[in-house]
């Protein structure tokens, strides 16, 4: 394992959560609608989640000899007109793009089994957000 290279990829995956924290609270504050209360305490809860992410994250770039970034990816603001749907494929676009970019991470850890696992679990969580997302926008359609 290239230590160097896992570290960098690590410190690009903990500014892709801490996007992912700040989109998600974001949305919680800002979706519209009579039905928005599930849909606020599901933004809260993956915020949450991509925090927890974010912290195994740091603590394993401390742990390699790394230092955590406290950069942000870039975070996409349209404004105050943008509609659930909207938002719901804004991050449906985010979480495929992260899963991906996990999938790359793990090709990257095969020699430590710890980290391995560690990033297989955030992949299954991730391939979770992408699949409720999927199955949320399905059935949009019908409710309209
Ligand atoms: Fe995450
Ligand atoms: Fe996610």
């Amino acid at each position: 394992m290239d230590r160097k290279k896992v570290i960098a990829k690590l410190n690009e995956m903990l500014e892709h959560e801490m996007a992912a924290i700040v989109t998600y609270l974001h949305h919680s504050f800002v979706v519209p609608g009579i039905h928005r209360q599930p849909v606020v305490d599901l933004m809260q809860l993956r915020a949450k989640e991509s925090m927890a992410h974010a912290t195994l994250l740091g603590n394993k770039i401390m742990a390699l000899g790394g230092h955590p970034s406290v950069r942000v990816s870039e975070v996409f603001e349209p404004g105050p007109q943008q509609t659930t749907r909207e938002m719901l494929e804004e991050e449906l676009e985010a979480e495929r793009k992260t899963l991906e970019e996990y999938k790359g991470l793990l090709r990257m850890v095969k020699d430590d089994v710890p980290l391995e696992f560690m990033v297989r679990g955030i992949l299954l969580e991730e391939q979770g957000h992408v699949e409720s997302l999927e199955i949320m926008l399905r059935g949009e359609g019908r409710e309209e």
